[in-house]
C-alpha cells in the first residue's frame, strides 16, 4: 500500500482504486491508512479525493531508501532490518550463500553491533546509520585493505556534504573535531590469492545525542547532528553515502591506489601529527608522516620510520 502510494507522489489516490488493485475492501484500506500513521506516515484523506502521502517518517526501510539511490549496483539488492545483532554478521553470512556485489544491509538498531579489534559498537534504536555491503572485488587479499580506505574516504565526504567538517584518523575512523563520528569494519573471505568476499560495514553516528552514547564515549564520540545543530535524514544520508562509495570504488578500480591515497591524504586528520601508535600490545610514538603505496602508516621517531599496517591510533598534538 505504502508503495502504490508512494508511486502517486504529492496527488491522491482514490479509496475506490487502491482497494480495487490491492484486493481491499474499502474498511481494510481505512485499517493500513491507520495503522500507518500509528507508525509515523502522515496520511491525508479528503473525502472526494482519495489519500495522499505527506511525510514519510525517519526510517531506513526500502521504502524510503529505494527510491533514493542513484547507484548501479550498491544497494540494488537491499536488506532493511528492524533489529539484527550486526548488519555485518548478517552481510557475511550472505555473501557465504552468494550475495551479488553491491548487496547491502542496513538495520535500525543493532544488538551486538561490533567495533575494530572486537570491541562493540553503540547501536541505538533509529538514531544512527548501521549499513553493511557485500563487495567481490578483483583483489588480491594482500590490496584488500586499500578498499577499507576508499569506505573512509566516502564517509569522510559524506559527513561534509552533510555540512561538517570531517577528517580521517587512520586508518579509517571519521572524526569531527577530535571526536569519532564515524567507524568501519572491513571482513574477509578469501583464499591466499582471491578475495571470495568483503564485507564494508559502516557506523556513523547520525542523530545521537549525548545521552545515547555509553558514558565512557561521551568525550570521544560524536554525531552529525550534535555538529551541525540540526538533525540528519538518515535515508538521504544513506544514499548519499552509497553513491560515495560507488564512486570511489569505480575509481578506485579504474586509476588503482595511487588516487585513493591522494585523496586519503587530503582528508586526513593524521598526518603531520604526534601519534601513539599500539601494535600488538606494543606502543609507538612519533610523527605521522605518510600514507606508502600500500596503505600502511609511516611513523618517523628517534630510531627511524616505522612502517604500521595494523594497529589502533592516538592523536597526541600537532607538530
Ligand atoms: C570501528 O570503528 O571500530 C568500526 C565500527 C563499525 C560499526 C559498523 S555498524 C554496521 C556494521 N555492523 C557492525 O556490527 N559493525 C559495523
Amino acid at each position: 500500500m505504502l508503495a502504490f502510494l508512494a508511486e502517486a507522489v504529492d496527488d491522491y489516490v482514490s479509496g475506490e482504486v487502491i482497494s480495487g488493485k490491492l484486493g481491499l475492501t474499502r474498511a481494510a484500506v481505512w485499517k493500513h491508512v491507520c495503522s500507518l500513521r500509528s507508525r509515523g506516515y502522515r496520511i491525508e484523506a479528503l473525502p472526494a479525493r482519495g489519500y495522499r502521502l505527506a511525510e514519510v517518517p525517519d526510517r531506513l526501510g526500502a521504502l524510503e531508501l529505494k527510491p533514493l539511490l542513484n547507484t548501479h549496483d550498491l544497494g540494488q539488492v537491499l536488506h532493511c532490518l528492524e533489529e539484527v545483532p550486526s548488519t555485518n554478521d548478517l552481510a557475511k553470512e550472505l555473501a557465504e550463500q552468494g550475495a551479488v556485489h553491491g548487496e547491502v544491509v542496513v538495520a535500525e538498531r543493532q544488538t551486538a553491533g561490533r567495533g575494530r579489534r572486537g570491541r562493540s559498537w553503540s547501536s541505538p534504536a533509529g538514531k544512527n546509520l548501521y549499513l553493511s555491503v557485500v563487495l567481490r572485488p578483483q583483489l588480491p587479499p594482500q590490496r584488500a585493505a586499500e578498499l577499507t580506505l576508499v569506505a573512509s574516504l566516502a564517509v569522510c565526504d559524506a559527513c561534509r556534504q552533510a555540512g561538517v567538517d570531517a577528517g580521517i584518523k587512520w586508518p579509517n575512523d571519521v572524526l569531527v573535531g577530535g571526536r569519532k563520528v564515524a567507524g568501519i569494519l572491513t571482513e574477509l573471505g578469501a583464499e591466499p590469492d582471491e578475495v571470495h568476499w568483503m564485507v564494508v560495514g559502516i557506523g556513523v553516528n547520525l542523530n545521537a545525542i549525548r545521552e545515547d552514547f555509553p558514558e565512557e564515549l561521551r568525550g570521544q564520540a560524536t554525531s552529525l547532528a550534535l555538529e551541525r545543530g540540526q538533525p540528519v535524514p538518515r535515508a538521504l544520508f544513506a544514499a548519499a553515502l552509497l553513491a560515495l562509495l560507488e564512486e570511489w570504488l569505480d575509481r578506485h578500480a579504474e586509476e588503482g591506489f595511487q588516487a585513493v591515497r591522494e585523496a586519503w591524504r587530503a582528508r586526513s586528520a593524521t598526518l603531520g601529527r604526534e601519534v601513539r601508535v599500539e601494535v600488538d600490545g606494543a606502543e609507538l610514538i612519533g610523527v605521522a608522516e605518510d600514507l606508502d603505496e600500500t596503505g600502511a602508516l609511516l611513523v618517523s621517531r628517534k630510531g627511524g620510520r616505522v612502517r604500521v599496517v595494523a594497529g589502533d591510533v592516538r592523536l597526541l598534538r600537532a607538530r
